[in-house]
């Protein structure tokens, strides 16, 4: 699977413009809105597909958090890939890494259009939680990561 953390200045460019893309322009968010705080930390593994021609197709990143537990954060598929597999091969690839870090489990915050595929894909939803740009319900789910 073709998919690392983004490695030159201009796979980073395109890693977080393809997160801006999917995930704020939409909503008209502002550019950068895209960015936290924990996409710098050395814990934090950054998943980038890339198409055969070299485009950013896929994005997503795992962070830690509290009790050996692990975050993903910003899966975005470019639409003209989704319902490709690529969401798959993003999560799994952060399973993997999770699992070499030690986390027990996976825990993160699903727009509701995107809960039929963390279900999909093992997830379970624990609780509601909050409502992005005044407009997008979030699910907190959750899988526990077999060895
Ligand atoms: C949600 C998203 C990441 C999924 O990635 P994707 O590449 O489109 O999904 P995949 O093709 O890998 O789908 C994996 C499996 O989930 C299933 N699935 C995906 N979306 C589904 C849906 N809405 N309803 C039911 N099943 C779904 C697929 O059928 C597939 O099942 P299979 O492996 O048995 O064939 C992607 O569509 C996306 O970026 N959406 C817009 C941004 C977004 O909502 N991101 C998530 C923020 S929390």
């Amino acid at each position: 699977m073709n998919i690392r953390s983004p490695q030159t200045p201009a796979e980073w460019t395109a890693y977080y413009q393809l997160r801006y893309e999917v995930l704020r322009q939409p909503w008209q968010q502002p550019a950068g809105s895209e960015r936290v705080p924990e996409d710098e930390d050395p814990a934090t593994v950054h998943a980038l597909r890339l198409a055969p021609d070299g485009t950013a197709i896929g994005v997503a990143m795992l962070q830690s958090a509290e009790q050996l537990r692990g975050q993903v954060r910003f899966m975005a598929v470019a639409p003209a890939w989704q319902g490709h597999g690529i969401g798959r091969e993003l999560l799994e690839h952060l399973e993997e890494a999770g699992r070499r870090l030690g986390y027990l489990e996976i825990r993160l915050h699903a727009r509701e259009a995107a809960v039929p595929f963390y279900k999909r894909l093992g997830y379970a939803v624990e609780a509601p939680s909050h409502t992005l740009f005044g407009s997008i319900p979030h699910f907190l789910m959750v899988k526990t990561l077999e060895d």
